[in-house]
């Protein structure tokens, strides 16, 4: 038998998956309300934070900066987010902050502690690419091994001096400048990260700056500067996205309400669709376009995916998501869907591994520059629980089970390793509930950054 760490954690075959869910707030949409609040003149409040270690990092990076953040109880420890309730007597407070206006962040102290997240660490980078301050960024192992290079080229030449470790890599440091310089700046990588940098380092340089999208990307960014207020348009040119915003901007202080994750509402609906018998509901789920494409492709695949309650919420279209158990045939995703979908790789590749036929993905390059490489850990973790995968450079090919459980190794359950990323871990959590003698995963920990709860959440629907 495999000699399995203490701290592992076992996931094994349970029965139908059933139960109303309300998952934790976006995470892409808090680090931005964050930023975007102590940015803005006043007092701005916002409900329905994700209080996962991630967002929490932008906070005390924002702290730093001299902007005031209270959490919901007023200091105390942040309030839990996710459970098996549908969000009845749901605990989740408002956060108050305080902005200190564009132009107005502080010298931090010490260095910022960026933890496991590069969206705080590349829109924080943009930042203060325009200030007349010199911040200092470090990370965790998985952060340090991630490129920086993608925002240090640019904004390096808006005119601030970055030095970084070799590679690109954290730790670095970002000496603003004050005025920068504007640009018109085409996007080389689908990356809405890169994007926002750019456009925050923009909300503080005189005149225009322009972000050219020739792939659409998460579109947060753009949404939340309009509501703060920002001097920012979008043009469709010849099919690329021209995104320009004002710099010397004054943002306004806004209410914004967070809605839920559709990246974490992915982890029960899988589950849901590949056990039998099941049938769940995740409340509250964002259903920006630029970010579902997984549910569109679940669909194509057969999945019965049902929407009520569809809704606007603080700009954004929500909807409740009731996932019941379905037969899904494989199909090929289009290149052009991978943005909207860039996150729930490794949970679509668990709905491919048990379904009927090949699925096949390409233009998959930037997976193995997120918090691990995916494509590596999904093909490995997945060949180990007896799926048959081919693995390319960009690519992969995973041939399903038709319904069946994952093959697995009931004499041996293998050891999943996460590599400090919390999608790893809960995709495999998930693949757990549906493979023969079940398996462990070394560090459930990373969790944390995204999806605080989860365990709890998906043992309560398998009650
Ligand atoms: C994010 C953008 C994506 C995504 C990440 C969050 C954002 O990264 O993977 O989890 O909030 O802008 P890239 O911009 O690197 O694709």
């Amino acid at each position: 038998m495999t000699q399995h760490p203490a701290s592992a954690t076992r996931f094994a075959p349970c029965g139908p998956l059933t139960g109303m869910v309300r998952v934790p707030g976006d995470k892409s949409i808090s680090h931005r309300a964050l930023m975007l609040s102590a940015l803005a003149v006043g007092e701005s409040r916002i409900t329905g934070l994700l209080e996962g270690e991630d967002v929490l990092a932008t906070a005390a990076a924002m702290k730093a900066f001299g902007a005031v953040i209270l959490p919901p109880d007023g200091g105390g420890s942040p309030s839990s987010s996710a459970g098996a309730s549908g969000g009845h007597g749901d605990q989740r407070g408002t956060w108050t902050v305080y902005g200190v206006g564009v132009g107005g962040l502080l010298q931090p102290a010490s260095a910022l502690d960026m933890g496991n997240s590069g969206t705080s660490t590349r829109l924080l980078m943009g930042l203060v690419a325009s200030h007349a301050v010199t911040a200092t960024f470090i990370g965790d192992a998985s952060l340090s091994k991630r490129p920086m290079g993608r925002v240090i080229d640019p904004l390096s030449s808006m005119g601030a001096d970055i030095s970084a470790s070799p590679g690109g890599r954290l730790p670095l440091m970002v000496r603003g400048i004050v005025p920068a310089v504007p640009m018109s700046y085409t996007l080389p990588v689908a990356s809405a990260q890169v994007k926002s940098a750019i456009l925050l380092a923009g909300l503080n340089t005189p005149g225009v700056t322009e972000v050219i999208e020739p792939v659409p990307t998460r579109d947060h960014s753009e949404r939340m500067l309009a509501g703060f207020g920002a001097d920012l348009t979008v043009e469709e040119v010849a099919g690329t996205r021209h995104i320009r915003v004002r710099g010397e901007a004054e943002l306004k202080p806004q209410t914004i309400e967070v809605p839920g994750d559709p990246s974490s509402a992915a982890f029960p609906i899988v589950a849901a669709l590949v056990t039998p018998g099941s049938e769940v509901t995740v409340t509250n789920v964002g259903m920006n376009p630029t970010r579902t494409g997984i549910y569109r492709m679940l669909e194509a695949m057969g999945a019965d995916l049902s929407y009520t309650n569809e809704r606007i919420v603080g700009g954004e279209p929500v909807a409740d998501v009731t996932a019941r158990h379905s037969t899904l045939n494989a199909l090929e995703v289009p290149p052009e869907v991978v943005p909207s979908m860039v996150d729930e790789f490794p949970i679509f590749f668990v709905a491919a591994a048990m379904a009927h036929g090949t699925t096949r993905a390409s233009g998959l390059e930037e997976l193995r520059v997120k918090e691990s490489d995916r494509l590596a850990l999904m093909a490995g973790g997945l060949m180990a629980l007896g799926v048959h995968i081919d693995e390319g450079e960009s690519s992969i090919a995973i041939t399903g089970t038709g319904g069946e459980p994952l093959p697995g190794v009931p004499a041996n359950p293998p050891l999943i390793h996460a590599e400090l990323d919390h999608r790893i871990a809960m995709s495999f959590a998930v693949a757990g509930l549906n493979t023969r003698g079940g398996l462990s995963i070394d560090d459930m920990s990373p969790v944390a950054t995204s999806f605080p709860g989860f365990e709890d959440m998906l043992r309560g629907l398998a009650g």
